[in-house]
């Protein structure tokens, strides 16, 4: 198999591309490094399978650097911004960097005549207040972060793609995950706080926000899991996948930054909470997903939410010395 990874060098590239060298696949890793590290890449950059290439997959046409004779079996498209405050701030970010991403990759897959489109989509697209635990088939999806409105754009994009060009596609929804090699997020931003100010963890929100959280490994086995236990049938619903990849439970702000002050200071930081529902515009107060879709396929996490959180806190903790 010839796999095609955009965002590779990142949290969830850098997890999956192993997986995907140890089923015996030739990957090539294209990513700008706006979020990801050649350091996420350190692991596996010497393997004769992989190769790594600095590109924006945002520009047009990015694919013809390949060459026409460029083959690939897979693409797993995770180049985005993945930062869903940063959207607020720039407008442009998300537009740019989550939907010309994807369509410019689906142009790609069109292009180079790549069958198989797995993509990294994520609980936002559904919005402020879907029912919870939130379904694949939720209904009125209305995004209220701009990050959560390019990936619902680009789920649209995809679904489209299907139907034109013949692609087969696999629309996973994450939950927050969370591994080492962090690039963004909260334990990111905690750790970071932390270090700069050892005394005083100043929080955004009151710490009531709960969400799901998943472990990147476990993430990505769910991801490979599912596009090999469900493979793509005739019609477009099964050549368009979507399945919902988290865990069952959910994890408190507020735990994040109790553990996190333990972890980083030695518990030595006082937290300071804000009084405002979430932690900034476009963030959402809850997410809960409903993963039996998944499940139904054979997959089980290996650890839980909080699980996911904890280990994450101390191996981040560790890999940014
Ligand atoms: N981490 C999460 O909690 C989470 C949740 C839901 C969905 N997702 C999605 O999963 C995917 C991977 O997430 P992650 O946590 O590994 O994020 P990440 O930021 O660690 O990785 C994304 C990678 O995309 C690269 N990238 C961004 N713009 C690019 C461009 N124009 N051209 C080439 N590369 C570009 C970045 O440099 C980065 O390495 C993303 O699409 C993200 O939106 C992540």
């Amino acid at each position: 198999m010839k796999a095609l990874v955009t965002g590779g060098a990142g949290l969830v590239g850098s997890s999956i591309i192993p997986r995907l060298l140890a089923r015996g696949a030739d990957v090539l890793c294209v990513d700008n490094l706006t979020l990801g590290t050649r350091k996420h890449l350190e692991e596996f950059s010497s393997h004769p399978a992989f190769r790594f290439e600095e590109w924006d997959v945002s520009a047009r046409d990015w694919h013809k650097k390949l060459g026409g004779g460029a083959r690939f079996d897979l693409c797993v498209h995770l180049a985005a911004n993945s930062d869903i405050s940063l959207g607020h701030r720039h407008p442009e970010m998300d537009h740019q960097r989550t939907l010309a991403t994807t369509f410019e990759t689906l142009m790609a897959a069109r292009e180079l005549k790549i069958p198989n489109f797995i993509f990294a989509s994520t609980s936002a697209v559904y919005g402020a207040n879907p029912a919870f635990p939130t379904p694949e088939n939720a209904g009125d999806m209305h995004p209220v972060s701009l990050y959560g409105a390019g990936k619902l754009a680009s789920e649209a994009f995809i679904s489209s793609f299907v139907e034109n060009y013949g692609i087969s596609a696999w629309v996973f929804r994450f939950g927050n995950v969370v591994g080492r090699r962090l690039t963004h997020g909260v334990i990111y931003d905690f750790t970071a706080r932390l270090r700069k100010d050892p005394a005083e963890l100043v929080v955004l929100g009151n710490g009531g926000q709960t969400k799901t959280y998943v472990d990147v490994e476990d993430l990505t086995s769910g991801i490979l899991h599912g596009f090999e236990k469900s493979p793509a049938g005739r019609t477009h619903a099964e050549r368009f996948q979507v399945l919902n990849l988290s865990t069952e439970g959910t994890t408190s702000v507020r735990e994040i930054a109790e553990e996190t002050v333990k972890v980083v200071t030695g518990g030595k930081a006082k937290i300071r909470y804000g009084t405002e529902q979430t932690g900034w515009v476009g963030d959402v107060r809850k997410t809960s997903l409903e993963v039996s879709r998944i499940q139904k396929l054979g997959w089980k996490p290996a650890h839980d939410s909080t699980g996911s959180v904890f280990k994450a806190i101390r191996d981040y903790n560790e890999w940014s010395r």
